[in-house]
């Protein structure tokens, strides 16, 4: 049974059992992650890229081998396609601020959507501030779909650049990424796709998306924090300038000037999370092994029995109906807060997050300051939806 690989599953707080249903926040690990950074750590502690001792070799071995997984798990053409980052947040920044930023003039425009995370908002308002650029947006309608009757006056000969996200963190919501990268495409625009959301969920294959840039967060997708990949186009890595200075990413270093590194290194400056990035590729691994179209048929199941399970707690309202979505479920119980029912059923061993979820637009849609939002993996049970909802309930008792 694949929930066993899951330790972290297998406890009681409050005195009841562990129901995790916030794995849009941080999913859990398999015990095959732990051990691959347990095993850096315990056998081949070094730095890579630098020694020519044998743990160095070890370490750097495992850490290129693990860039070959996550290129594997997106179907990029070559692991140099991938350049680790921090998660998705730095990816974004660091294609805001190189590929992006030097194609800018004052009065052009980047092209978001409403159901964007902060990360993939706010980078591109800094950049605007620094080159005069604008931001433009996709809307949403009220089931939390993108509207796309109007992408053609949105992509105007002013549009540079668009950075969408594929699976919606807060409602669920799975986007037409491909139709939106041709469509843009077909305008010269090149595109950049947040996938945090949609590794742990979906298949992912970047060619067949046809994307320029794609961001995978590591913690997402069942591997550590504070890991990820950023896959780009080989000829856009070879021709952007680099994001940060420092060490590795140099082949040539005088007073005078410096010569790169060839891509990925040119991306990685200083020394690496080489325990995470290791992590993150057992845990590609990991996936690949399991099958994500197991995992996705899972997920159906549980998605369409939750929601069946929350439309019969009165008063519950699910924001973001989307007909194509991942198990999420935003939802508001007529007079009680999101805060008070997160801390109710915390109580009951339920965790769910509440809040805005990092996509406050999302909220001033709906004209709310934030929800209830349970996120779950395919090691969640139909046991566990029934005392979501029992909790719920016992919430609800509890205010009326
Ligand atoms: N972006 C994370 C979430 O959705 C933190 O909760």
């Amino acid at each position: 049974m694949l929930r066993e690989a899951f330790p972290c599953l297998h406890q009681q707080v409050n005195g009841k059992d562990l129901v995790y249903f916030d794995n849009a926040a941080t999913a859990m690990r398999p015990q095959v992650v732990i051990d691959a950074v347990n095993d850096y750590y315990c056998h081949n502690n070094a730095n890579i890229h630098r020694g020519v001792h044998c743990l160095s070799g070890r370490a750097t071995d495992l850490y290129e081998q693990a860039r070959g997984s996550l290129a594997r798990l997106i179907n990029a053409p070559s692991p140099d396609n991938l350049i680790f980052v921090r998660g998705c947040t730095e990816g974004v920044n660091l294609v805001a601020q190189t590929f992006v930023r030097e194609r800018l003039q004052p009065g052009d425009e980047i092209l978001i959507s409403h159901l964007e995370h902060h990360s993939n908002i706010v980078p591109w308002q800094i950049l605007c501030q620094q080159t005069g650029a604008r931001l433009k947006v996709i809307p949403m309608n009220e089931r939390g779909e993108l509207v796309l009757d109007q992408l053609d006056e949105l992509m105007t000969e002013r549009t540079k650049f668009m950075s969408v996200i594929h699976v919606s963190n807060a409602l669920g919501t799975i986007n037409p990424v491909k139709e939106l990268v041709a469509k843009a495409h077909a305008k010269d625009i090149p595109v950049m796709v947040d996938g945090a959301q949609a590794t742990p969920h979906l298949k992912v294959d970047v060619q067949d998306i046809g994307c320029d840039f794609y961001t995978v967060s590591g913690h997402k997708m069942y591997g550590p924090t504070g890991s990820g990949v950023l896959y780009g186009k080989a000829t856009h890595l070879e021709s952007m300038p680099p994001y940060h200075g420092g060490g590795e990413m140099i082949s040539k270093v005088t007073f005078e000037e410096t010569v790169y590194n060839k891509v990925p290194a040119k991306f990685e400056a200083g020394t690496p999370n080489i325990a995470g990035g290791i992590g993150l590729g057992a845990a590609a691994e990991f996936i690949l092994d399991v099958g994500i179209e197991a995992i996705a048929e899972r997920e159906d199941v549980l998605k369409l029995y939750t929601e069946q399970a929350l439309k019969t707690v009165k008063g519950l309202r699910i924001l973001g109906e989307a007909a194509h979505k991942s198990p999420v479920f935003s939802f508001l119980i007529d007079g009680i807060h999101p805060h008070d029912i997160g801390t109710i059923i915390d109580h009951h061993g339920v965790a769910i997050r509440t809040g805005h979820h990092c996509t406050m637009p999302i909220f001033q849609f709906f004209d709310v300051p934030g929800s209830c939002r349970a996120s779950l993996a395919f090691y969640n049970t139909e046991q566990e939806v029934d005392i979501l909802v029992e909790s719920l309930n016992q919430a609800k008792a509890m205010f009326s």
